[in-house]
C-alpha cells in the first residue's frame, strides 16, 4: 500500500454523477436483523455498544474487565477476558442442538461433493488439533497452511485456533518463494498442505512448491499433506505425514484451550510498497466479534440461510466471511473449489440453483466477467432463492452493480457494497440491507460504531461534495494489532500521515447526501492538467458503454498535461475492435464524465494483468503504457497475459 499521496492537493473530483437510488423493500426491512437504531445506539457510546455485543454474542471462559485500552496506534479489546475461537465457531452450536446442521456444503471442481455438519466439523477439527499436538505444536507456535479450497483448509484453521496456535494461510496460487518468505517471517513450526487441487479442469500441484519452499525454512519441523488429487508426490521421511494417517488415527476429543482476548489468532500477509509483504496481525476476541456481528447484520443472515462467499479462504475475505464470522453465527456455507467457467460459465448459477443459495458475496471482477459472457448463462437457472447480494474488494462500477441487481438478484435482492481491508479485519463501510437506500457504486455509510471521514492533505474534514483521503478516527474490534515484527512500519504505514487517524490508502468522496464513494487507491489517482481524476471513474464510464466488458485506466506521463489517460479495454465477446470504436469509446467517456476525462490513448486487449486475488496491476499497465521494461511478474495470475498485451501494442493515439 502506498501511503504517500502523489500530490499535496488531495481533492478528487468525482465527475461521474450516478443518480439512481434504491430504497429498501418494506417487506425486507420489516424482517431485517439490523435496524436504523443501531446507528444511534453506537454513537451514544461506541465502547458500550461493542461491549454489550461481546457479552451477548461470544462465549467466554473468563469474562473481560476492560472494553478498550487505546494507546495509539495499539488497541487492546476486551482485556482480561479468555475464550476459544473454535469453541465459539463449533462446539457451542452442538451444545445448543445444532449438531446436525450443515456447516459447509463443499463442491469440488470435478463435481465431487462433501457435506460437513457442525458435529462432523468438531470431530475433524479435534482430530487435526490432536495431530498438531503430536507434532509438538503448542499454544503460541505458528502453523503455516498452504491448501486449495478443500474442507481441510477451514478444519486446519480451526484446529490451530483450538490449541491457541496462530496460523498463517498462504493462498494456494502463490509461489514457493512467497511461501518460504512468509514461513520464515513468522517462524512456522509445521506446514499443512495438500498434493494439489483442481482449477479449470486441470490438476494444480502444490506439494512440489511446498517442498521447494521447505528447503529454505529452518523452523519447519513437519508437514501434513492432504491427499486431494491422488497425484504422486515426494514424501520426505521423518518430515512429511499424510493427513489420512496422522489425523485419522487421532482421538476426536481435544479440549479447546482458552486464550486471552488479545492472543494472536492469525497473521495474513499482504503487499506493501516495499518488496516484503506485511504480516497483518489479528487477535482473538475483537476479531471474532467484529466479523460475526457484521456478518449477521450486513448479510441479514438467518438460521436457514445458505450463504456463499465466493472468495478464496487464502485472502482476508475468506478468513472473515467464509470461516470465522459465518461459523460463529452457525451459518450453513458453500465452499467451491474451482473456477467460475468450469465446465461452463454457468457453474455458479448451477450451484446456486442446486443448493438454494440465498446470500451471495463476491467481487466486482467476477461480476464483470459474468457480464462479458452475457445474461443467457444466469437466465438458464432458477436464482429465485437469492435474497441478499454482496460486493467486495474494489469499487463496483454502477453498470456492474445494476447488472448484478437485475440479472442475478432478479431486480429484488438488495446489494451491499462492502468496503474494508486485510488490515480492518471486518467490513467498515457498507449499507445495511433493511435500512439504507443504496446508490449504485457507493458503499454508502460507515457501519454502526465506525467513525470514518474524508480529509484533505492536512487532515481536515472535507465538506460534503468534496473528495480526499479516507481515514478512520476511532478503533474498532477487528482492527489489525500491528505488522508482525515491525511496529515501526505499522506506525509509519497507517498512523503517521494523519496524526490520530488510521489512513486506509484509499481516496474517497462524500456526496451531498453524505454517501461515501470509494475512488480507488490514492496511488491510482491521475492528475490530468491539474485535475485529479480517479482511474475508477474513467473505467466505470468505459464499462458503461455497451461494447465494453472490462477496462483498466492508468495515468501515462505527459509533457503538457502532467499525466494523460491511457485506457486498456476488453470488449464484450460479440464486439470487434476498430479505430472507429476506439474513437467512439473515448467520446463516450468525454460524454459521461466530461472532456477532461477523455482518454488520450486507448488500447484493445484480450485480457488484463491481475494479481492472483484479481486486482488489476495498474503499476504494470503504467509500465506498459510508458514503454518501460517489465519488472518481476511472478505475482501475476497468468504471466502470458502480459505477453499478449505487449503483442497487441500500437495503441490508438489521439
Ligand atoms: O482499495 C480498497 C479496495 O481493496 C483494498 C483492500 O484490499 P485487501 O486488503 O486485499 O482486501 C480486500 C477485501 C476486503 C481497499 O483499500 N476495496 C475493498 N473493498 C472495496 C474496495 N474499494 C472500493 N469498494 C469496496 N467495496
Amino acid at each position: 500500500m502506498s501511503v504517500e499521496p502523489s500530490s499535496p492537493s488531495p481533492e478528487i473530483e468525482n465527475l461521474l454523477a450516478e443518480s439512481r437510488t434504491f430504497p429498501p423493500d418494506p417487506t425486507f426491512a420489516a424482517q431485517a436483523n439490523a435496524k436504523a437504531d443501531l446507528y444511534e445506539e453506537a454513537e451514544r457510546d461506541f465502547e458500550a455498544f461493542w461491549a454489550k455485543r461481546a457479552r451477548e454474542r461470544l462465549d467466554w471462559s473468563k469474562p473481560f474487565e476492560t472494553t478498550l485500552e487505546w494507546e495509539l496506534p495499539f488497541a487492546k479489546w476486551f482485556v482480561g477476558g479468555e475464550l476459544n475461537v473454535s469453541y465459539n465457531c463449533v462446539d457451542r452450536h452442538i451444545e445448543r442442538g445444532l449438531g446436525d446442521k450443515v456447516a459447509y456444503h463443499w463442491i469440488g471442481e470435478p463435481g465431487d461433493t462433501r457435506t460437513l455438519t457442525f458435529r462432523d466439523l468438531l470431530r475433524e477439527v479435534s482430530k487435526a488439533a490432536n495431530a498438531l499436538k503430536e507434532l509438538g505444536v503448542e499454544k503460541g507456535d505458528r502453523v503455516a497452511i498452504y491448501m486449495p479450497m478443500i474442507p481441510e483448509l477451514p478444519i486446519a484453521m480451526l484446529a490451530c485456533a483450538r490449541i491457541g496456535a496462530p496460523h498463517t494461510v498462504v493462498f494456494g496460487g502463490f509461489s514457493a518463494e512467497s511461501l518460504s518468505g512468509r514461513i520464515n517471517d513468522c517462524g512456522a513450526k509445521v506446514l499443512l498442505t495438500a498434493d494439489g487441487g483442481y482449477r479449470r479442469g486441470k490438476e494444480v500441484g502444490l506439494k512440489h512448491h511446498a517442498d521447494e519452499a521447505l528447503a529454505s525454512t529452518p523452523t519447519v519441523e513437519a508437514a501434513i499433506v492432504v491427499n486431494r488429487t491422488g497425484h504422486e508426490v515426494h514424501m520426505v521421511d521423518g518430515r512429511d505425514h499424510w493427513w489420512h494417517d496422522i489425523v485419522e488415527r487421532q482421538s476426536d476429543d481435544c479440549p479447546p484451550v482458552p486464550v486471552e482476548s488479545e492472543h494472536m489468532l492469525y497473521l495474513l500477509y499482504t503487499s506493501g510498497t516495499t518488496a516484503k509483504p506485511k504480516g497483518i496481525l489479528h487477535t482473538t476476541a475483537g476479531y471474532l466479534l467484529g466479523t460475526s456481528f457484521t456478518h449477521e447484520a450486513i448479510f441479514d443472515v438467518k438460521p436457514d440461510d445458505v450463504y456463499w462467499c465466493a472468495a478464496d479462504i487464502g485472502w482476508v475475505t475468506g478468513h472473515s466471511y467464509i470461516v470465522y464470522g459465518p461459523l460463529a453465527n452457525a451459518t450453513t456455507g458453500i465452499l467451491y473449489e474451482g473456477a467460475p467457467d468450469t465446465p461452463a460459465w454457468d457453474r455458479w448459477w448451477q450451484i446456486i440453483e442446486d443448493y438454494r443459495v440465498s446470500i451471495l458475496y463476491c467481487a466486482p471482477t467476477a461480476i464483470r466477467a459474468f457480464m462479458k459472457q452475457g445474461e443467457a448463462w444466469p437466465r438458464k437457472h432458477d436464482l429465485s432463492s437469492l435474497r441478499v447480494l454482496g460486493s467486495v474488494g474494489e469499487p463496483i462500477n454502477p453498470e456492474a452493480w445494476l447488472w448484478y441487481r437485475e440479472h442475478i438478484g432478479g431486480g429484488r435482492a438488495p446489494i451491499v457494497d462492502t468496503w474494508w481491508q486485510t488490515e480492518t479485519g471486518q467490513i467498515l463501510i457498507t449499507p445495511l440491507p433493511g435500512v439504507t437506500t443504496t446508490k449504485p457504486g457507493s458503499a454508502t455509510f460507515p457501519f454502526p460504531g465506525i467513525d470514518a471521514d474524508v480529509v484533505d492533505g492536512d487532515g481536515n474534514s472535507v465538506p460534503r461534495g468534496g473528495g480526499g483521503y479516507l481515514v478512520l478516527k476511532r478503533p474498532w474490534p477487528a482492527m489489525l494489532r500491528g505488522i508482525h515484527g515491525d511496529p515501526e512500519r505499522y506506525f509509519e504505514t497507517y498512523w503517521k500521515r494523519f496524526p490520530g487517524m488510521y489512513f486506509a490508502g484509499d481516496g474517497a468522496k462524500r456526496d451531498e447526501d453524505g454517501y461515501f464513494w470509494l475512488l480507488g487507491r490514492v496511488d491510482d489517482v491521475m492528475n490530468v492538467a491539474g485535475h485529479r481524476i480517479s482511474t475508477t471513474e474513467v473505467e466505470s464510464a468505459l464499462v458503461d458503454h455497451r461494447s465494453v466488458a472490462e477496462a483498466a485506466v492508468v495515468g501515462k506521463k505527459d509533457d503538457i498535461s502532467g499525466q494523460a489517460i491511457f485506457a486498456f479495454v476488453i470488449l464484450r465477446a460479440d464486439q470487434e475492435p476498430s479505430d472507429a470504436l476506439a474513437v467512439q469509446l473515448r467520446e463516450h467517456v468525454a460524454y459521461v464524465i466530461g472532456p477532461i476525462a477523455r482518454p488520450k490513448f486507448l488500447m484493445f486487449v484480450p485480457d488484463l494483468p491481475k494479481t492472483r486475488s484479481g486486482k488489476i496491476m495498474r503499476r504494470l499497465l503504467r509500465d506498459i503504457a510508458e514503454g518501460r521494461v517489465l519488472g518481476d511478474t511472478t505475482t501475476l495470475a497468468d504471466t502470458t497475459v502480459v505477453d499478449t498485451i505487449r503483442e497487441n501494442s500500437g495503441a490508438a493515439e489521439e
